[in-house]
């Protein structure tokens, strides 16, 4: 079945007290809306619609930067939940299947429940995502009767018995997309708040003789985010999940609760991910690696067996084959490492290729901007760089070559040679102990005098 998501986010998030708009706060690296978008997105949509209004050019920039085939559309008066999903009318005219209503501001839902919602779809008209409130303060109340949904109300248009409901609104509704727009048109302002209610639409629904229902789904699911606080609390929530989920998986930590996920980290079974731990975006590592103490990896890909850190920082593009071994004070970035390669201590490797078996020495710098542009430094098979050399790229060194140590290597090095680049060493005889003897005779006058 075709579905199309039109995900809300309009709303400005005035408790926020930021000028970013309220769905661009990050959780675990990623816009919240961002995470909407990809719970939403497992339901492999036809079409994703979102509703913009305040701050609407870098909402639509996230939206886009995220994925290229949304549309944005504009909501530039929030005049409520039905105004806002009447929004994307235009852009969903003719579309054939379901839409499922999600908000910007709710990035947990999982798709399990979304894929729920979609089966009972086969046997009502609309469906509702409710779930069960420990405080259900002011959340819209679900009005059941049976396993029929009869209307929502909302908590200030709620009498005393209503208010006692404590099966609450999420938010999210699937329906067929006609069927949405025609009972959006249904719906009137008439209540406590003056907004069009996009929960108006059940009792329409009803009154019209269609089906409607709620799916229920855990309270944390449905973890909306209003203020610095609850955005902490997401961040927690998801931490917490992303390690259980990671241990689910095999992977192996020794203090789970200072290893900090985003929201796309991967890592397989039988790795050891050590203790203060960050993985910033876009990491994947393969099985049976490990993860040093205090290391910080981003954007990066980490093969099989392979060890990074303590201390260790892999910045985007960094691509470590099987067996690679990165250690303390070691800055990757944009570099492939072969399988084998060893950079253990204290070295930068910027846009480069290390090939395989190569061991790069302590303190090594690929010299790779020259304050304007960026240059490539490629580094052959079973190479030895000695400690301290200067790589200054553009530059080649080949298979099998040696660099010595403290080398400035400005020139390309032959396969095989060994390339000597820095002052010639000159022994002066007794020439250390003359100098003691000037430098104290200098000490001593000096303090006499002060
Ligand atoms: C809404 C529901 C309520 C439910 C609660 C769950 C309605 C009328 N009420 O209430 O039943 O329990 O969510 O959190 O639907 N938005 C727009 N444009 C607008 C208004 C809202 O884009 O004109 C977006 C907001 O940015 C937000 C979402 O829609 O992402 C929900 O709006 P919000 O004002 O938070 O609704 P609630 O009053 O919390
Ligand atoms: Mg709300």
């Amino acid at each position: 079945m075709n579905i199309a998501l039109i995900i809300l986010a309009a709303g400005k998030g005035t408790r926020m007290k930021s000028d970013l708009p309220k769905v661009l706060h990050p959780i675990a690296g990623a816009p919240m809306l961002v995470h909407a978008m990809r719970a939403g997105a497992t339901l492999e949509p036809d079409r994703t619609v979102i509703v913009a209004g305040h701050g609407a050019e870098a909402v639509s920039a996230a939206a886009l930067d995220h994925d290229p085939d949304a549309t944005i559309v504009l909501q530039t008066t929030q005049e409520g939940t039905a105004h806002a999903v009447k929004q994307a009318a235009t852009a969903l005219e003719g579309h054939e299947g379901d839409s499922i209503v999600l908000y910007g501001d709710t990035p947990f839902i999982q798709p399990e429940t979304l894929e729920r919602m979609v089966e009972a779809r086969q046997n009502h008209d609309v469906v509702v995502l409710g779930f069960t409130a420990a405080d259900p303060g002011r959340y819209g109340r679900l009005v059941m009767q049976g396993d029929m949904l009869e209307r929502i109300v909302e908590f200030k248009d709620a009498d005393e018995a209503t208010r006692a409901i404590d099966f609450c609104n999420s938010g999210v509704i699937a329906a067929k997309t006609e069927v949405l727009f025609d009972l959006i048109e249904a719906v009137g302002n008439d209540n406590a708040s003056g907004e069009y209610y996009l929960t108006d639409i059940i009792g329409i629904a009803r009154d019209r003789g269609l089906s409607a229902t709620a799916v229920a789904c855990d309270e944390a699911e449905t973890l909306g985010v209003n203020s610095r606080a609850e955005l902490a609390q997401a961040e927690a929530l998801f931490q917490a999940r992303a390690r259980n989920e990671a241990v689910e998986n095999g992977v192996i930590f020794y203090a789970p609760d200072s290893v900090y996920f985003a929201y796309d980290t991967m890592i397989g079974p039988g790795t050891l991910v050590e203790q203060n731990v960050v993985f910033a975006p876009g990491v994947t590592i393969e099985n049976d690696s490990h993860i040093r103490a205090f290391s910080h990896l981003e954007g990066c890909h980490v093969a099989r067996g392979a060890v990074v850190g303590p201390y260790a920082r892999l910045r985007p593009g960094a691509e470590l084959a099987e067996k690679v071994k990165v250690g303390n004070f070691v800055e990757i970035k944009n570099a492939v490492l072969d399988e084998g390669a060893k950079i253990n201590h204290l070295s930068y490797i910027g846009d480069a290729h290390v090939g395989a078996d190569t061991n790069v020495g302590a303190g090594t710098v690929t010299c790779n901007y020259d304050g304007v542009m960026k240059h490539h430094t490629e580094i052959g098979a079973r190479v030895f760089i000695g400690s301290d050399t200067m790589l200054v790229a553009p530059v080649t060194v080949g298979d099998d070559a040696m660099t010595g140590s403290g080398s400035v290597i400005t020139q390309d090095v032959p396969a095989g040679a060994l390339a000597l680049g820095r002052a010639r060493q000159i022994n002066k005889v007794g020439m250390a102990r003359k100098l003691f003897e000037i430098l104290k005779f200098k000490k001593q006058k000096r303090d006499r005098e002060a």
